[in-house]
């Protein structure tokens, strides 16, 4: 498949490429730093053999994720689907948040996933077929408990993706979640899971499990959709 991978700098959304290149994919990969993106293009494509093709931009500007979507398409022929991992942070109580850094946390995880899906849609609608998985917390679920913001803002792309998918159905667009609870940020990929602990938060998952689950997505057969796979470290506390 050739897919554009969201937010693949660094974190879950790297892992996600380097997952979905080992696999035999083709993938697009968007963040805003552009020297983390080359660095990880020519790593996981070093003959230059338009495997991966990176397109340094933010989600939350129309012009980027339009920009994404017409190179990827420009490069491989067309695309097949998208993995958005792009995502901000603000865990401040409401009442002490700046305004700012909330201003920018939605522009990243809501108006950004709502961008960077509009923009593949038409692609995808036109070839009949692809896949489109958000990647969301745990907060997002309705009566979760903090951070706030976040429970905000992903509870956002649930309802985006719980509707688009009635959508997209009709023309063969089909939608996912990957909720997850805690994974770690800097341990090896492929840590064993008992291995990773948080001081609050009990234990966490590894990146490459998470890898796994996007590509159990992208090889289901067109016509089955995985609505949601929810995907928790054993004994996660919240
Ligand atoms: N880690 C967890 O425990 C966990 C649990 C549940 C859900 N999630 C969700 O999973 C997603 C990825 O989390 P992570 O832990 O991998 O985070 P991360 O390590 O901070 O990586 C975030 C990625 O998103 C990119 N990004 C941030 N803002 C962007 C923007 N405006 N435009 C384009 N790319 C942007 C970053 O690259 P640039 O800075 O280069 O743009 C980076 O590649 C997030 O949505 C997060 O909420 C994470």
């Amino acid at each position: 498949m050739h897919l554009l991978v969201a937010g693949s700098s660094s974190g879950i959304g790297e892992t996600v490429a380097r997952r979905l290149v080992g696999a035999g994919h083709r993938v697009v990969l968007m963040a805003r730093r552009s020297a983390e993106l080359r660095g990880l293009a020519d790593e996981l494509d070093p003959e230059q053999n338009n495997r991966v093709i990176c397109v340094p931009g933010d989600v939350g500007h129309w012009s980027d994720c339009k920009k994404a979507v017409d190179e990827g398409v420009a490069a491989f022929g067309h695309l097949d689907g998208l993995v958005n991992a792009a995502g901000a942070w603000v865990e401040d109580p409401l009442d002490e948040a700046d305004a700012n850094d909330i201003a920018g946390f939605i522009e990243t995880d809501v108006a950004g996933a709502t961008y960077i899906t509009k923009a593949i849609l038409p692609v995808l609608r036109k070839s009949g077929f692809g896949r489109i998985v958000h990647i969301n917390g745990l907060q997002g679920l309705i009566r979760q408990r903090p951070p706030v913001l976040y429970a905000a803002v992903e509870a956002a792309v649930r309802g985006l993706c719980e509707s688009l998918r009635w959508e997209a159905a009709t023309y063969g667009v089909h939608v996912s979640l990957l909720t997850l609870g805690g994974v770690a940020n800097t341990d090896p990929d492929d840590t064993p899971q008992n291995k990773l602990r948080h001081p609050e938060r009990g234990h966490l998952l590894n990146r490459g499990e998470v890898a796994d689950a996007i590509l159990y997505i992208m090889d289901r057969p067109a016509g089955v959709n995985i609505d949601e796979i929810v995907l928790t470290p054993l004994g996660q506390k919240f």
